[in-house]
C-alpha cells in the first residue's frame, strides 16, 4: 500500500483514493433517488432530520482541579457504544451554547464567530452537531471508525473507540474579520473545543485521546465534507477497560 500522506491537497485538487471515490459515488446515487435529481447536482452527503439530545448538565461531582489534575491520554477503551446523553455532554463541552442570547459558546472563538464544527462518528454513522438546539444530525450512514483509523495513520484507538469526535473548521467564517490571523485562531480554537472535551471525559470516567496523526485529505474525503471545511483534531473516547 502507499505510504499515506499526511498532508491537504490544494483547493480544487481530487480528494481520496478508490474506496473514498466509491462512497461519494454511493453517497450521489442514494441521493439521487432521494431527491430525484441529476447525479451530477447531488449533493456530497446526506443529512437526516435532527434530533434533540437530553439537555446536558451544568453541575457535577468533579471539579474542575480534579479533572485537570486526572486527565491523561487513555487508550485502553472499549468499542462499547456511548448513550446519546453522554456523547452530547461531550458534545456540548466542546462547542455547546451556554448563552442562547448570544449564541456564545463553552469555548471561546475569535469575535464570536464559531468557525469549528463537530461530527460524532460511532457505529451508527457520523453525527453533526448543531449546537442551537444542542441536536444532532446523521450526515453518514454506516460505522466508519475503521475508516477513520486507517485514516489515522492505522491508530488501533480510533477503531476501538465507542465514539470518535472529529472537530473541523471553516476558516473562512474567521478570515472575513482577522483575515491572515484566521487560521492560527482557527488552529487556536481547535484546542480549546478539545480540551474542553477530554476535562469532560475525565470528568465522566471516560477514556480519551487526542489524535493528531491522520492524513487530512483522506478525513475530509471520508467525512465528505464540504468545500473549505477541513478536519483539524479527532478526540478518540471510550469507556475505559476494566
Ligand atoms: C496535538 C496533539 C496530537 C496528538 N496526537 C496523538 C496521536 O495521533 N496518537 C496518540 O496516541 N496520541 C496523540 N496525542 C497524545 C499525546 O501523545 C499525549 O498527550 C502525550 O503523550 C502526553 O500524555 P498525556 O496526554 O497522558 O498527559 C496527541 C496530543 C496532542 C496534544
Amino acid at each position: 500500500m502507499a505510504p499515506i500522506s499526511i498532508g491537504r491537497r490544494a483547493a480544487g485538487e481530487n480528494r481520496g483514493g478508490p474506496v473514498a471515490a466509491v462512497r461519494r459515488v454511493a453517497l450521489a446515487v442514494a441521493m439521487t433517488g432521494l431527491l430525484g435529481c441529476a447525479a451530477e447536482s447531488a449533493p456530497q452527503r446526506s443529512a437526516e432530520a435532527a434530533f434533540s439530545l437530553p439537555a446536558p448538565r451544568t453541575a457535577g461531582t468533579v471539579s474542575v482541579e480534579d479533572a485537570l489534575a486526572k486527565r491523561r491520554s487513555v487508550r485502553a477503551i472499549t468499542p462499547d457504544p456511548l448513550a446519546h446523553a453522554d456523547i452530547g455532554q461531550l458534545l456540548w463541552a466542546a462547542q455547546g451554547i451556554t448563552d442562547p442570547a448570544s449564541g456564545h459558546r463553552t469555548s471561546p472563538s475569535a469575535g464570536a464567530l464559531y468557525p469549528l464544527e463537530v461530527y460524532a462518528v460511532t457505529a451508527e454513522g457520523v453525527f453533526h452537531y448543531l449546537p442551537r438546539g444542542h441536536q444532532l444530525e446523521r450526515v453518514l450512514a454506516g460505522d466508519l471508525r475503521a475508516d477513520l483509523a486507517t485514516a489515522a495513520l492505522g491508530q488501533a484507538v480510533v477503531a476501538g473507540a465507542g465514539v470518535d469526535f472529529v472537530v473541523t473548521g471553516v476558516v473562512s467564517r474567521t478570515r472575513q474579520k482577522y483575515g491572515d490571523r484566521a487560521e492560527r485562531f482557527v488552529f487556536m480554537e481547535a484546542g480549546h473545543a478539545a480540551e474542553n472535551l477530554l476535562l469532560q471525559a475525565t470528568a465522566m470516567g471516560l477514556g480519551a485521546v487526542s489524535i493528531g496523526g491522520f492524513s487530512d485529505d483522506a478525513v475530509d474525503t471520508l467525512l465528505a465534507l464540504p468545500d473549505g471545511e477541513q478536519a483539524l483534531y479527532i478526540l478518540a473516547v471510550g469507556k475505559r477497560h476494566e
